[in-house]
């Protein structure tokens, strides 16, 4: 008799309010982040396993799109050689991944949170039908796996806000996986928005692996790892009101941090293009004329993230397409809002 399973989830990206940058060993941060999940920049997966009488190993077909593609294949090999020292199963069954993306592959928006936690969800459910066994903390499992693959990916297998990273400002927190927080936030954050606004479409000229690895060496490492812990903790206590001035001013003051480091490095790198100034500029305008509680926050590349309480969406949406969308590549934005998390598809 052949046996074979099925899983298939749908998974989301995220976005930091306070960054990861630097880690150590097996990629455990060097400081605790927290973000939000989105909604609408989502990877679907699923994963078939066979099992295979005389297989001998790791064994995979990878289509990304409808179509064969080896450098993530490549990628995704190394992490399941990761994830096989535990669940051996992986030696003898015969994998056949479909992924895909809801948002342009193309767009500059980092898929690789959602597409790891996605992966690492279908992987502790197969453990599961393989063992015959639920797990009552299976979110913990995937999230322990997806932050194997990429570190920020082990944010996105819960909804709302979550934690990534040990504090004592934080019960349960932890540097092996992340923590939905939601319970202990004002409703204000759970309704943001997110209007990713695209500024350059492409591959990155420095991948987020290169950057935590030129942190190592920083002048300024070990002030940013202090100054991340501290921020984690003033925006767990920060959330439980609604006081929008201090999230703003923490908020952006992390995405700048966190360019300042990438421009300050031994190998100096600038990932904000000419239009991501002109945006945040725009935005701090609009903010202090309009008196409107919008923010900003980058991730590591040139696009500008616009958050803003859902209250103000048809001001901002307005906002965007009036004065903001010339500054987009093909004037190109994707709306987002904090979302649900992931879902089992069926
Ligand atoms: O998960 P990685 O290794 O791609 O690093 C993500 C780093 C940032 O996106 C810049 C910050 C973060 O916390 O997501």
């Amino acid at each position: 008799m052949s046996q074979s399973y099925i899983s298939h989830w749908k998974s989301p990206s995220n976005i930091a309010l306070v960054k990861y940058w630097g880690k150590k060993e097996n990629q455990i941060p060097a400081n605790p982040s927290i973000s939000f999940t989105l909604d609408n920049a989502l990877t679907e997966t699923s994963v078939e396993a066979k099992f295979q009488e005389n297989q001998n190993g790791i064994l995979i077909d990878f289509l990304f799109e409808g179509i064969k593609n080896n450098s993530f294949k490549t990628k995704i090999e190394s992490f399941l050689s990761i994830v096989q020292n535990e669940y051996k199963w992986l030696n003898s069954y015969h994998l056949t991944i479909n992924s895909s993306n809801t948002f342009p592959h193309s767009s500059g928006i980092a898929s690789s949170a959602s597409a790891f936690s996605a992966l690492a969800l279908c992987l502790v459910n197969l453990d599961e039908k393989i063992n015959n066994t639920i797990y009552p903390n299976f979110y913990e499992k995937a999230s322990y796996w997806a932050r194997l693959g990429s570190g920020s990916a082990c944010r996105s297998v819960y909804g709302g806000i979550n934690l990534w990273g040990k504090t004592n400002s934080y019960p349960n927190s932890s540097d092996e996986f992340s923590i939905e927080i939601s319970k202990d936030v004002h409703p204000i954050y759970t309704d943001f928005n997110d209007h990713i606004l695209i500024i350059e479409k492409g591959k990155k000229s420095v991948s987020s692996t290169q950057g935590h690895a030129l942190l190592k060496q920083h002048p300024f490492a070990e002030i940013r790892y202090q100054t991340a812990k501290e921020n984690t903790e003033k925006l767990i206590s920060i959330l439980k009101t609604d006081n929008l001035d201090d999230f703003i001013q923490l908020v952006e003051s992390e995405a700048l941090m966190l360019h300042s480091l990438m421009m300050t490095s031994a190998t100096p790198f600038i990932l904000m293009k000419p239009n991501t100034l002109s945006v945040i500029e725009k935005i701090w305008e609009y903010r202090r004329e309009k008196n409107v509680p919008i923010l900003f926050t980058l991730d590591a590349g040139a696009n500008v993230h616009l958050l803003s309480p859902k209250s103000q969406q048809m001001q901002v949406d307005n906002f965007v397409k009036t004065e903001l969308i010339q500054y987009c590549q093909d004037n190109q934005y994707l709306h987002n809002s904090v979302g649900k998390g992931p879902e089992k598809q069926v």
